[in-house]
């Protein structure tokens, strides 16, 4: 390789750098360029010392959040809920379910939240509820055709005896999305639908009642004071007319496809001008949609001036170490909104998909897990628009392979074993001291157990390592939010080697280098502001980033 070539100083004076998302308008609202922090409250941190976090846990680590640099929590649902799915079945949406700490404990989160400058925003689950929910206990109770039935999806069986499902649809899961009930005489009854667990039942958005309920639900939070929510299965909701079969072949468990029937109907559209209706009422609160869409132009369409605030793109979160893949996902990403002069939204895990760190390490080197995780955190800092980082990540957590006796997500069953699930990504953070539970909780029978190599990466450790992947989060985002370099919400490309990649916020100017490649690169002219690794002799090692202003 000839120096020009693995050099991105010659790169950096190239006049073909292109401008992309030139037409995207400033960023004045908080939610545009915030951090939001996700929380899972499960695995946070434990106040009563029952072996699972909960509301008082956080309020305990809003220092800690303070420190991190968060805008804003996302809280994982802490409604009332049997946790079949750990809170995403909903049994009352208007209340805080005991084992978080009841209504009285998000009411003070939200208030020392608040008093910290820090949002509280929470995931709303609109798409179904509990089989706990009273709804669905009265439509159990009550008559084919029925009020109460017609909340939900309930359909006659197929076969003379409507023993067969009404369509072939699987849960997402695992297994038939459909369970037939006992009807109160003891007699086989009707299906009803649920696209996730079996305590999952879907609603029925055509029935007015159901917009009418959640609406009741948003103006219950919002005059509580939250200042957003997370919108679950976003583009759900809506089911298309007939439910036709699906294609079974294309759709793996906890996966997307443009073309599956059961998510992505143009009917959705509607209820989201509904919600935002609602939001439109508090105009400081925002919206973010949970949107498995891989088509920009479909994606778009949810965040039009009067749907969702923000929608999730995954794109970042779903691919490898990659620099082809990163540029196209950053590509994408602002393309995608670019239409409708929406904010970007960058994430690279939550709690549904492998921990980043697991994702971009190799079966030699588990070390270019964490470098590859601590370059990339200076990629997706370095973007315009709203960042999202799910708890753990900034302590450099891998995914945890647990033993098969304490998985708990339903997939495990749900696939016959044959899928482990999202526990992995979910293990309880550690906090301080030398063994698990390193103070999560003072209960040393955590919900999932906590590894004890995590000794090296609890938050104790990591604050007194100006080198810990903590530090650098921590140091990120503060230039990230105080230095002018950031301005602006256009970024342009620079030409790089292979293997590697540059860009430029437009107007802040500054420049943001990748080496995914497998040589140092050297890099563009103007000071190192911060790097995921050591420069070697003034060079960018492999798996590491660099900022320059
Ligand atoms: C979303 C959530 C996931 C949950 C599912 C069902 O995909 O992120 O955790 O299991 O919806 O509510
Ligand atoms: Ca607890």
């Amino acid at each position: 390789m000839s120096d020009e070539t693995s050099d991105l100083s010659t790169a950096a004076s190239d006049v073909s750098a292109e401008v992309q998302s030139q037409s995207v308008p400033g960023f004045p609202r908080w939610w545009q360029n915030a951090i939001f922090y996700q929380i899972y409250p499960r695995s946070f941190s434990d106040d009563n010392g029952d072996g699972i976090g909960d509301i008082r846990g956080v309020i305990d680590k809003l220092g800690y959040l303070e420190l991190v640099g968060v805008d804003a929590i996302w809280l994982s649902p802490v409604m009332k809920s049997p946790m079949a799915d750990h809170g995403y079945d909903v049994s009352d949406p208007r209340d805080i379910d005991d084992l978080f700490g009841g209504l009285d404990a998000l009411d003070a989160l939200i208030r020392e939240a608040h008093e910290r400058d820090i949002k509280v925003t929470m995931d709303l689950v609109p798409n179904h509820t509990s089989d706990q929910h009273a709804w669905f206990i009265e439509a159990l109770n009550s008559e084919p055709g029925s009020a109460a039935r017609q909340r939900y999806i309930f359909r006659d069986g197929l076969g003379d005896d409507g023993s067969l499902p009404p369509n072939n649809w699987a849960s997402v899961f695992g297994g038939p999305a459909w369970t037939r009930i006992t009807d109160t005489n003891g007699q086989p009854g009707q299906w009803y639908l649920h696209i996730f667990a079996t305590e999952q039942p879907d609603l029925n958005w055509e029935n007015p009642e159901v917009f009418a309920d959640l609406e009741k639900t948003l103006r219950f939070w919002l005059d509580r004071g939250v200042d957003g929510f997370r919108i679950d299965v976003a583009h759900g909701m809506a089911k298309p007319e007939g439910l036709p079969d699906m294609v079974l072949d294309n759709v793996g468990l906890l996966s997307n496809d443009d073309n599956d029937p059961r998510f992505n109907n143009p009917g959705v559209h509607d209820i989201h001008r509904q919600i935002r209706a609602v939001l439109d009422d508090y105009p400081d609160a925002m919206t973010v949609g949970e949107i498995w869409v891989d088509d920009n132009v479909r994606f778009a369409e949810y965040v039009r001036p009067d749907e969702l605030h923000l929608g999730f793109n995954f794109r970042l979160a779903k691919i490898q170490f990659d620099s082809e893949a990163v540029r196209e996902a950053i590509e994408h990403s602002l393309e995608a909104i670019a239409s409708v002069s929406g904010t970007p939204t960058w994430t690279l895990s939550n709690h549904d998909v492998e921990r980043e760190v697991t994702r971009y390490s190799t079966a030699d080197s588990p070390q270019a897990g964490i470098d590859r995780a601590r370059a990339m955190i200076l990629v997706e800092l370095a973007l315009p628009g709203a960042v999202f980082i799910y708890n753990g990540a900034e302590l450099g957590l891998p995914n945890v392979d647990l033993p098969d006796d304490v998985l708990q997500d339903p997939v495990w069953e749900r696939s016959g074993h044959t899928e482990r699930g999202r526990d992995g990504c979910r293990v309880p953070l550690p906090w301080e001291g030398t063994t698990p539970p390193f103070a999560f909780s003072s209960n040393p029978d955590t919900w999932l157990p906590i590894p004890a190599e995590w000794a090296a990466l609890t938050v104790e450790t990591q604050l007194e390592d100006v080198n810990s992947t903590l530090s650098l989060y921590r140091q990120a985002i503060e230039y990230r939010k105080t230095r002018p370099e950031f301005a602006g919400e256009a970024i342009e490309w620079y030409g790089a080697p292979a293997g590697c990649l540059a860009f430029r916020r437009s107007l802040g100017k500054l420049v943001c280098a990748l080496n995914a490649g497998p040589e140092p690169i050297g890099l563009p002219p103007g000071e190192v502001l911060l790097s995921s690794a050591p420069l070697v002799d003034g060079k960018l090692p492999p798996n590491a980033a660099a900022w320059l202003v």
